[in-house]
């Protein structure tokens, strides 16, 4: 299907060229070249007060520039380092960063002389706030656009939001035109902010720079992987790690050294982990092993570490966990938020799964958003239907000091409230407090993993899945898979 609509895109592509040359010819001019800028965005990338990334395509070659400028106008004296443009899939991509820029300022950043949008740099003070989406995963113009309504109505929630985590699959194929359509439907929501993206599964589906080549991320102190990136960040009182789970498996034992080693290089209160698969699920992904291995190793590091928060997507549903730590209920541990989708493919409970990977007794909220199913967990059933959930959904995070306060919720599809807005439901909200001042750092080497010592983990990892496959995950499988073949006669779901 993808060569048929590579050679179509070709062909196409061949016409307009041909048309082009004759057009040119016809008018005794030079082809034109165009400078066309499109896809951009400003990314996270280092150190949040002071720089910033950047990304935009072309579909010539050309030169482009980038300028950052404050609010009166007058040029910010940023360093912008850029890469070499290149091309990528028949168009021109360009990335740069723009550093040495003050903390707590606004900026607006022009692209050859044209205004494309706005950022404003960390203020390092101890209260932050932000907003969380996942999985929009869409293939037309309808579902972005969907996709992009739930996000501007997580801006509206929360208008002092200082940048978007988005869990990835931002598409569903990675293919050019679905690049495209996102950019359409999202164009005005990047020019508003800053984006920390995560690379989902579907971001470069068997081709693996799309997610690279669409988002301008530090990579200095990370690991080699071949598909996505990992990065960290500090941002006010807030360590963030992300991590890529899409790479050969879930995750790999030099990911788990970066990560254990990232997360003890800080004494920032709060540390969050951002992901795109999930360790907790009772989505579809939550029977396979390459995603509940990540019980076995992820969450070991989070315990380790010290860990607040984990927010992840890939499922489709919401699902938020008690604090966690060593696959127990504990105080002292881990929340983990499967975000839920701001669009709108949508998946039902697996409910051969609940006891089994995913522990009931670990669930304190589940929200499905689509009819027909349950949406909050009660403690003995979840066959409940509230049509007020059934939407994108969003989430927003406030931290100040020692409180985080996390917000979840519902754009409804169909309802509206009084004043005709579409409906929005506050579908969950916990607040997690801390004495703060208490973390230490306990690493200060060099992080960086080379592409040797990523290579020589790879069979290491893939045996320590294999055993955790054979050992654990088969022996629970083979349990559930009556029911697992139940479910799929009378529900059609597997
Ligand atoms: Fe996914």
């Amino acid at each position: 299907m993808k060569k048929i609509k590579k050679i179509t895109a070709l062909l196409l592509a061949l016409s307009l060229l041909i048309c082009c040359a004759f057009t040119a010819r016809a008018d005794g001019d030079a082809p034109e070249k165009s400078a066309d800028i499109f896809r951009v965005s400003c990314t996270v990338n280092g150190d949040p007060q002071t720089s910033r990334g950047f990304t935009w395509y072309t579909r010539e070659i050309a030169k482009t520039t980038l300028t950052v400028t404050d609010e009166s106008g007058a040029d910010a004296g940023a360093q912008i380092s850029y890469r070499d443009a290149f091309e990528w899939e028949g168009n021109y991509c360009h990335q740069a960063k723009a550093s040495g820029l003050e903390s707590g300022k606004t900026y607006n950043y022009s692209i050859n002389g044209e205004p494309f949008g706005t950022f404003t740099t960390d203020d390092g003070d101890d209260k932050l706030e932000f907003v969380v989406v996942a999985d929009v995963q869409a293939s037309s113009a309808e579902n972005f656009e969907k996709g992009a309504n739930t996000v501007n109505a997580a801006l509206a929630t929360l208008p002092s939001s200082e940048f978007i985590v988005n869990l990835g699959d931002f598409t569903n194929d990675s293919t050019n035109e679905e690049w495209d359509l996102y950019d359409e439907a999202f164009s005005a929501i990047n020019a508003s902010t800053t984006l920390v993206p995560i690379t989902g599964n579907h971001d470069g589906f068997s081709c693996e720079y799309w997610f690279r080549n669409m988002f301008c991320l530090d990579e200095s102190e990370s690991v080699e992987v071949k598909d996505g990136i990992n990065y960290s960040f500090d941002y006010g009182n807030c360590h963030f790690a992300v991590v890529n789970t899409n790479d050969l498996i879930s995750i790999s034992l030099a990911q788990l050294k970066w990560l254990k080693n990232d997360l003890n290089s800080t004494d920032k209160d709060w540390k969050i982990v951002c992901m795109h698969k999930s360790p907790y699920t009772l989505g579809k992904d939550g029977k396979w092993p390459d995603a509940m291995y990540l019980q076995k190793s992820f969450t070991k590091v989070c315990d380790e570490c010290g860990v607040d928060l984990v927010i992840s997507g890939h499922d489709h549903q919401y699902l938020r966990t008690k604090s966690l730590k060593g696959n127990k209920l504990s105080d002292d541990g881990t929340v983990y938020t499967l975000c839920g989708t701001a669009g709108s493919k949508r998946y039902e409970i697996r409910s051969f799964l609940a006891g089994t990977f995913t522990k009931t007794e670990f669930i304190n909220t589940l929200i499905i958003q689509k009819g027909g199913y349950g949406n909050y967990w009660n403690g003995s059933d979840w066959n409940s239907t509230d049509e007020k959930n059934i939407g994108g959904c969003f989430n927003t995070v406030s931290i100040e000091g020692g409180n985080l306060t996390f917000n979840s919720y519902i754009l409804s599809d169909e309802l509206t409230d009084e004043s005709g807005e579409r409906l929005i439901t506050n579908t969950d909200s916990f607040t997690l407090t801390k004495e703060t001042g208490k973390n230490e750092i306990t690493f200060t080497g060099d992080n960086t993993t080379s592409a040797a010592a990523y290579t020589a983990s790879v069979v290491p990892s893939i045996a320590a899945l294999g055993a955790y496959a054979f050992g654990e995950w088969l022996p629970k499988f083979l349990f559930i898979l009556p029911k697992i073949i139940k479910v799929y006669i009378e529900e059609d779901t597997f």
